[in-house]
């Protein structure tokens, strides 16, 4: 019997095969190789953002200025993964200035909302997305910032 982790991405990577027929040996086979590469998806991400970031933070980043920071050429999401991962993992509260605009607000923290996959997924997104351009984030990535 695989790990439940491991069942887990079968599931999800043989969904992604669509209407597609994937044997279960192939699709054991490439969840395996999912767990040795730890991979995160940008694409996974998007729908991670759809969902649970774009009301505040816009579908197209930009944010709102004085309420919500944008996420687009914003160096806290194109900077340091591991400070990106822990703003999403804890939340934020406090004063920030971003392009010349102060934030005093309260973004939730999202850790034990969205699995660790998912946040990972949705930073590789946003560090990906508009013209960001900043390195990926893997799942072991996320797992190390406590
Ligand atoms: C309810 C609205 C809301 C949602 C939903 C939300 N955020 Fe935020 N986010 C904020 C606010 C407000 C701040 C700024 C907090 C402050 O002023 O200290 C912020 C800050 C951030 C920052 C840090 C920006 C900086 O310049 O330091 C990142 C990164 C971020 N959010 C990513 C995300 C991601 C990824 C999601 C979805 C998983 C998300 N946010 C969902 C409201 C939200």
């Amino acid at each position: 019997m695989r790990s439940p982790a491991a069942l887990f991405l079968a599931l999800v990577f043989s969904g992604c095969g669509g209407s597609r027929a994937t044997s279960s040996a192939s699709a054991s086979a490439s969840a395996a190789a999912a767990v040795a590469h730890n991979p995160a998806s940008a694409s996974d991400g998007a729908v991670v953002y759809i969902n649970n970031c774009s009301s505040c933070h816009q579908p197209d980043g930009t944010g709102i200025p004085g309420a919500f920071p944008p996420l687009a050429a914003n160096a806290a999401v194109t900077g340091s993964p591991v400070a990106a991962i822990a703003i999403v993992k804890d939340g934020l509260e406090g004063r920030i200035v971003v392009d010349g605009h102060v934030y005093s607000g309260i973004m939730p923290r999202w850790n034990g909302v969205l699995t660790d996959e998912q946040i990972a997924d949705v930073l590789t997104y946003i560090r990906s997305s508009w013209k960001n351009r900043a390195s990926a984030v893997s799942i072991s990535d996320v797992e190390a910032v406590k």
